[in-house]
């Protein structure tokens, strides 16, 4: 797809890897540009760098959701690209509390299904659409760290893969955004996985240049961290030595630093 002259809504669009999509979609020039966020000032100010629209809103509400590709089918007659990126994490394993999950489960999974219900009717109609669904590296591998966050963008990229099979001869296409670490707030400099990742973090630029490439060759998994494709790869392989690498990877990190090996 390529971007110039059309609709596009970008969720979490206030900061990080959202902000930095917004301002990368505007130099295509697209017709319209919804920049969505649960923080009115930044996505003011986003709106204002890009000459988008700003909407204020939790995407795990259904009526924001809904309100958002109301407001662009009014506006310009309907959605072209539907980017669900915006997300968050919870540290913990099985532990972690029930609210939690069940949060982190609206977020990345039933804020995807919202936008669906919400923009393809509109988009089967016209004969085409995309939705990019952001997961994370985690959703193909793991985040050792947060069993939650592992556990829902995985299910974000399934969603994304069974949105992509039944609706693809109709002309709607599906991609799957995977990135590992990424310089944004969601990287704790305190957390060793998260140390681990920002020592090959890429900028949000670079995440959303990698972005505008693979929508224009519509593919359905954009890795902005190619070596992620090989660790996917490895898993079917030897899923069983994929798991001993990623146990040791854990033991290391669980360490106190000065104790650690290099990376
Ligand atoms: N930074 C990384 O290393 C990394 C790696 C892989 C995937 N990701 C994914 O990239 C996406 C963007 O994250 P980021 O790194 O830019 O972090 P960020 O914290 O800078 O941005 C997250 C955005 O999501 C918004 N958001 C959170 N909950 C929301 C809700 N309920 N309703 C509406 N908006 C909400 C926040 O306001 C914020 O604008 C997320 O889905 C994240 O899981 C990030």
């Amino acid at each position: 797809m390529q971007l110039t002259d059309k609709v596009i809504i970008v969720t979490g669009g206030g900061h990080g890897i959202g902000r930095a999509l917004c301002q990368r979609f505007a130099q295509e020039r697209p017709r319209g540009l919804i920049v969505a966020s649960l923080n009115p000032d930044a996505a003011e100010e986003v709106a204002k760098e890009v000459s988008g629209i700003a909407i204020t809103g939790d995407v795990c509400d259904e009526a924001h959701v809904k309100h958002l590709v109301q407001f662009a089918e009014e506006r310009w007659g309907g959605v072209d690209l539907f980017c669900s990126n915006a997300g968050a994490t919870v540290k913990g394993g099985a532990e972690t509390p029930d609210d939690d999950w069940q949060h982190l489960w609206n977020l990345h999974v039933m804020s995807n299904v919202y936008a669906a219900r919400a923009a393809l009717p509109g988009m089967l109609a016209r004969g085409h659409g995309y939705f990019l669904q952001t997961s994370s590296a985690g959703g193909l591998l793991t985040e050792v760290g947060s069993a939650a966050y592992s556990v829902t963008k995985h299910a974000t990229i399934a969603f994304a893969e069974w949105l992509s099979i039944n609706n693809r001869r109709a002309g709607i296409r599906v991609s799957c955004l995977c990135p590992s670490g990424v310089h944004t707030d969601m990287l704790d400099a305190s957390d060793p996985v998260h140390q681990f990742l920002q020592s090959h973090a890429v900028t949000v630029e670079q995440v959303a240049e990698c972005v505008v490439q693979g929508l224009a060759e519509e593919k359905f998994l954009i890795l902005p961290h190619p070596e992620v494709a090989d660790f996917f790869a490895a898993k079917p392989t030897d899923y069983d030595r994929w798991l001993h690498q990623f146990s040791r990877m854990k033991e290391k990190w669980d360490r106190p630093r000065k104790q650690r090996p290099a990376a």
